[in-house]
């Protein structure tokens, strides 16, 4: 289901990202480590398949009442991008149709794979048919924006898979298009499984092969990368708030575990939904912790996040170090560009690489 809805709001003139985090999953990915809680780990109240459809509902017409709210007491920008991340199987004609009534102009699927097995590894329950389904549905409902949500190199994928899930994205003719490659997250029941030798990761090398299919087949279809794991219809298609976060700017979080940064400083909320609702009722404050960065831990953050943009990085965010290191990069094939640094095809395979040879 979906975690968060986002828009920017304006406050003064600098433009300000707001999302709301919804806790809620009806089922557990294994290989997600995001805040969310299934009925069974909430415990109390009706039967598992009954809370979760009821819950879905409820928070479905709750973000409706969120976004009102955050309209009226921040004031929503005319032309705000709000965006409902949703798993295909929680939505429904009825509900899309009421997101859309209430303001919501975007939405992202989260389809992960259009095969079968691999979306048994993934513990995704939805059949691949549903998610045309949804797109269509979306699209009846009048969103301006449909995106999905792909992750390739699952143990199990061959190319061959991949290039299926690519083909059936490209048939949805999506605005937009996320293709991670999977995480290992600590502390998830997938992690305890690759462990115990139940799984066994793809290498590096097929990983990589697979994120320059990705590109090649929504290139070929009119999608265009923008970020490294971001491909877009056009200019406009761009999602909004995470352009946001990828320029460092400012957003404000709201929801259990929820992180904000506004001019420099960082918060994050206490996780527990539990807790963050008894704070709030006893007009306790919801802030489990923060930090400022400094210059140093900006400018890094700034290479490490605008050298993934297609505009790439200006030259002079960089240190002397970081500047003398550039032609090494350039002659290597893996960046372009003189007053911006733009990663190239090769470059953006060894992104992580780059940024530490320019941050020394
Ligand atoms: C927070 S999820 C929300 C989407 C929605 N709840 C769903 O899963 O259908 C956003 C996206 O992050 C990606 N994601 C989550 N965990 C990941 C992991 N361990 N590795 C790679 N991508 C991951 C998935 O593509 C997912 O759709
Ligand atoms: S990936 Fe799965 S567990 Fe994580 S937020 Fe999406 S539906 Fe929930």
């Amino acid at each position: 289901m979906q975690s968060y809805a986002e828009g920017p709001v304006t406050e003064g003139d600098r433009p300000l990202g707001m999302y709301v985090h919804v806790p809620f999953c009806s089922v557990r990915c294994g290989y997600c480590d995001f805040n969310t809680y299934t009925a069974d780990e909430l415990g109390e109240g009706a039967t598992r398949a009954t809370y979760a459809s009821s819950a879905i509902a409820e928070v479905r017409d709750d973000l409706v009442r969120v976004l009102r709210a955050l309209d009226e007491h921040l004031g929503l920008a005319p032309d705000a991008e709000v965006t409902t991340e949703a798993n295909p199987d929680s939505v429904t004609p009825a509900s899309l149709a009421r997101l859309r009534e209430g303001g919501f102009t975007r939405i992202s699927f989260g389809m992960q794979s259009a095969v079968p097995h691999v979306l048994a590894t993934l513990d995704r329950t939805h059949d691949p048919a549903r998610v045309p389904q949804a797109v269509r549905w979306a699209r009846e409902a009048g969103f301006e924006q449909v995106s999905v949500d792909l992750i390739y190199g699952t143990p199990g994928e061959s190319v061959d898979d991949w290039r299926t899930t690519l083909d059936a994205t490209v048939a949805l003719e999506p605005d937009h298009v996320s293709a991670y490659a999977l995480i290992v997250e600590d502390g998830t029941a997938f992690a305890r499984k690759v462990r115990r030798g139940e799984v066994v990761m793809p290498d590096d090398d097929e990983t990589a092969d697979k994120y320059l299919l990705a590109d090649a087949v929504l290139s070929e279809a009119g999608l265009g990368w923008y970020e490294l794991s971001n491909w877009a219809r056009d200019a406009d298609a761009r999602c909004r708030h995470n352009l946001l976060y990828w320029h460092g700017a400012d957003w404000w979080g709201v929801g259990p575990g929820a992180h904000s940064h506004l001019a420099g400083r960082r918060w994050w909320n206490v996780k527990h939904p539990a807790a963050y609702a008894q704070r709030l009722e006893r007009g306790e404050s919801v802030e489990a912790g923060s930090e400022v960065v400094d210059a140093a831990g900006r400018r890094l953050e700034q290479v490490m996040l605008e050298l993934r943009l297609r505009e790439g990085l200006a030259l002079d965010a960089l240190d002397a170090a970081g500047r003398a290191e550039v032609p090494d990069l350039r002659d290597r094939g893996l960046l372009l560009g003189d007053e911006r640094l733009v990663l190239t095809l090769e470059g953006r395979l060894l992104a992580d690489a780059v940024v530490r040879q320019l941050t020394p």
